[in-house]
């Protein structure tokens, strides 16, 4: 099964992807690692906890819960983690491992990132979204009252153990809502995963293994990619907010309750489409597929009553909006984007009626 290396300036890591791989975390422990901390919530432990444990073997470890929700990813749970830490006897040798979905991946990569100014992390993500997205490449970080994610550092991990087969669990919704992020990277980066999403949607939806697999990996492949070419976002990276700049608004304007993070992308790169093909910047018929897969993906939750306007509003106090200028993600083709920042609140506005319009 594939093994991917991400190579930052930080450090250069794998990224297994093979069902049962959970058992491989003896190869990827420093050889004198003290005392293993695993940062996961109960549910997450009560359905998978016996495979880490298998993997952990005769091991020093401690489980460390946390309730992972948004409300509960904030700074107040991480010094409590860290207190726990070091009630536990944690030092300088000390492991976090961060067992989850994306929520505990940043928080517990966050916690690594902090705890005795840094110590070192292993991701193994629980699901989807976390899979192809949130575990590879290094940011960690906890929300303020203000936003999301406005606090964290880059924290590569020392490896991301990916392991499908946890995917049986995961209810549907969030599941499909971690498809949009596969989609995602095909319409950035690989026109070959989004060709092949679109024919074998029936296959993927009722996740069959070797095609979920193979998109997983893919996805993964490309990110890897993407994040070993500028770890800190600088350039390339910015390309995997395809859909984001637009959804992270419908996700603040409804705080965060009505859509699921892949959900609100899903919107989001409905907009950005359609933002594109006013640019006249992509041909129809790629507009058209986008559109399309993205119906054949869906539905998303109703978007009724939320105003256009309103969310154009919020994409002004974006965090990733620099200096009033708001960079888009758009493409120019099926597997290619570019960012472009001079786009008028007007233009992005009829371009989020339109998303709007399809998803009442
Ligand atoms: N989730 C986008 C990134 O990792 O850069």
């Amino acid at each position: 099964m594939p093994q991917y290396q991400v190579s930052t300036p930080q450090r250069t890591y794998s990224v297994v992807v093979e069902r049962g791989g959970i058992s491989r975390l003896p190869e990827f422990l420093p050889p004198r690692s003290g005392k293993i901390f695993v940062v996961t919530t109960a549910d997450v432990w009560e359905l998978h906890g016996s495979h880490l444990q298998a993997a952990l073997g005769s091991h020093d470890y401690a489980t460390l819960f946390f309730a992972g929700s948004e409300e509960n990813k904030r700074m107040s749970h991480v010094e409590t983690l860290a207190e726990q830490m070091s009630d536990g006897g944690a030092d300088r040798s000390s492991l976090v491992i961060a067992f989850g979905g994306g929520i505990v991946n940043d928080l517990g990569g966050f916690l690594a990132a902090i705890y005795m100014r840094g110590i070192p992390v292993i991701q193994i993500p629980t699901t989807l979204l976390a899979q192809v997205d949130a575990s590879v490449g290094g940011k960690t970080g906890a929300n303020l009252t203000t936003g999301k994610n406005l606090i964290g550092a880059f924290h590569q991990p020392l490896a991301v153990l990916i392991d499908p087969a946890v995917l049986s669990t995961l209810p549907e919704r969030e599941f499909n809502a971690g498809l949009y992020e596969i989609i995602k990277t095909g319409v950035i980066a690989s026109e070959p995963l989004f060709r092949l999403l679109a024919s074998g949607r029936d296959e993927v939806l009722a996740q069959r293994h070797h095609i979920v697999d193979h998109v997983i990996a893919e996805s993964v492949r490309i990110k890897a990619e993407v994040v070993s070419s500028d770890e800190r976002e600088s350039g390339l990276r910015r390309i995997l907010n395809f859909g984001h700049t637009f959804g992270h608004s419908l996700e603040a304007e409804t705080q965060y309750k009505r859509f699921l993070h892949g959900e609100a992308v899903s919107w989001g790169m409905r907009a950005a489409t359609y933002l594109a093909h006013e640019l006249e910047m992509l041909p129809p018929e790629d507009h058209f597929s986008i559109l399309n897969v993205l119906d054949r993906y869906g539905p998303i939750p109703s978007v009724a009553g939320i105003s256009a306007e309103a969310l154009a509003a919020r994409l002004v106090k974006d965090k990733k909006t620099i200096q009033q200028k708001i960079h888009f993600v758009l493409p120019t083709k099926i597997g290619e984007v570019i960012v472009r920042s001079d786009i008028t609140l007007d233009q992005a506005t009829r371009a989020i009626a339109r998303a709007l319009g399809d998803c009442q």
